[in-house]
């Protein structure tokens, strides 16, 4: 028996993983330490009220035998699929329903996607970038290649023609700085990849932070999408799922590889490999999409940019530079001093018992750069911010 070593060539450890016990081996040392943080994208508002009420009316049917269900169809309920149909024509993008994969979250979907997609594809990366992406492809044995963003180019890669890749990676509203692509860039994207017959996979995750009518959320918004992407977006950061664990995955039925329908190689995988998403979850996901559950998550999102904008206003004061947190819920900002994203980390976390994310944790760009989530509690982020400018 042999292991897939390619495991052996991934970093000791993921990101948040380190982080977290960082965090724990502090506080172990330091109990009375008061820790803030903002490091991890985790919601802390609870689920929406519409949501809720349609989890406890589903849990009730599960416990009468005339409304019980037992195994689901792998690609999710057709009550679900038409609401996220439904949903997309609202941002005027046509879908059909068996377009439309519903699954645990974005993460698990990008990872079991490279099942249908040959190991010696060449992997395109932005860097910095949400390290699933890389680590998955790194688990496959895939080669990756990257391509740098930076403040020149506003941590916003756009494609070099010089380079002929397979698979692209392209997450907007980005993860981890907050960046967005206009309609424009995204284009140039689209007919790079149709040029080279390549395939983007597409995380829309951020989406419904996007507040700019001009801006794209999501990538068949623009013309040649459908043939040349996948679209991953989860309901975790727009309506609070990140425990409750529902997603979506996106596969027009036009994206064609040696004449094979990589729609019909999703559902085969998916069936082999998934048994859905249970019910009541389902339940709940069809409910953020209904009218109140829409405008109830829509008040927590409101929430999360309130603290975003916080953030963003006080680095400004403070001349921080810094970019995202308006139709992103990510600030990314660059280390004061020529800190390295760690020492900053290290710094924050002592000084002001504040927790971000380290930028060289996503990528070799990231270093010099640091993250902090908008996701947290109003009063404790505003506390957050008192305390950053303080050490900074
Ligand atoms: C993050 O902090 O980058 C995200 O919460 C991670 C994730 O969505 O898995």
């Amino acid at each position: 028996m042999k292991i897939n070593s390619n495991f052996l060539d991934l970093k000791d450890s993921y990101l948040f993983s380190t982080i977290a016990k960082k965090i724990k081996a502090y506080q172990e040392q330091n109990p009375s330490s008061d820790i803030i943080r903002l490091g991890i994208g985790d919601v802390t508002l609870p689920l929406v009220p519409a949501v809720i009420d349609a989890l406890h009316k589903a849990t009730d049917e599960m416990a009468q035998k005339q409304s019980f269900r037992g195994y689901g169809p792998e690609q999710g309920y057709d009550f679900l699929r038409d609401e996220i149909k439904d949903y997309y024509a609202r941002k005027g993008v046509a879908l059909d329903r068996d377009e439309i994969f519903i699954s645990d979250g974005a993460k698990s979907d990008l990872g079991n996607v490279l099942d249908i997609l040959h190991p010696d594809n060449k992997v395109l990366i932005p860097d910095p970038v949400y390290p699933a992406y890389v680590d998955t492809n790194v688990m496959a044995g895939r080669k990756i290649d990257t391509i740098e963003g930076n403040q020149a180019n506003s941590f916003k890669p756009m494609p070099d023609e010089s380079y002929k890749a397979d698979i692209i990676y392209i997450c907007s509203p980005n993860n981890p700085t907050g960046a967005v692509y206009t309609h424009e860039e995204l284009k140039a994207w689209v007919d790079y990849a149709n040029k080279c017959k390549a395939l983007i996979l597409f995380d829309s995750a951020y989406e419904a932070f996007v507040g700019d009518k001009s801006l794209p959320r999501s990538i068949f918004e623009i013309d040649g999408a459908r043939e040349c992407a996948i679209e991953f977006c989860s309901l975790s950061k727009t309506a609070g799922f990140t425990g409750t664990r529902c997603g979506y995955t996106v596969v027009p039925q036009e994206l064609q590889f040696d004449g094979v329908k990589l729609n019909s190689l999703w559902n085969r995988r998916q069936c082999t490999k998934f048994n859905g998403v249970p019910y009541v979850i389902q339940r709940g996901a069809q409910a953020v999409f209904s009218k109140d559950g829409f405008e109830q998550i829509m008040q927590n999102i409101a929430y999360y940019k309130e603290n975003a904008l916080i953030i963003h206003e006080a680095l400004e004061k403070k001349g921080i530079w810094h970019i995202g947190g308006i139709n992103s819920p990510y600030i990314w900002l660059k280390c004061p001093d020529g800190m390295t994203s760690w020492e900053y980390f290290d710094h924050l976390l002592t000084k002001a018992n504040v927790v971000g994310t380290p930028g060289a944790g996503f990528g070799k760009m990231g270093e010099g750069y640091f993250r902090l989530t908008a996701f947290g509690d109003r009063a404790r982020t505003a506390e957050a911010v008192e305390r950053i400018l303080k050490n900074s």
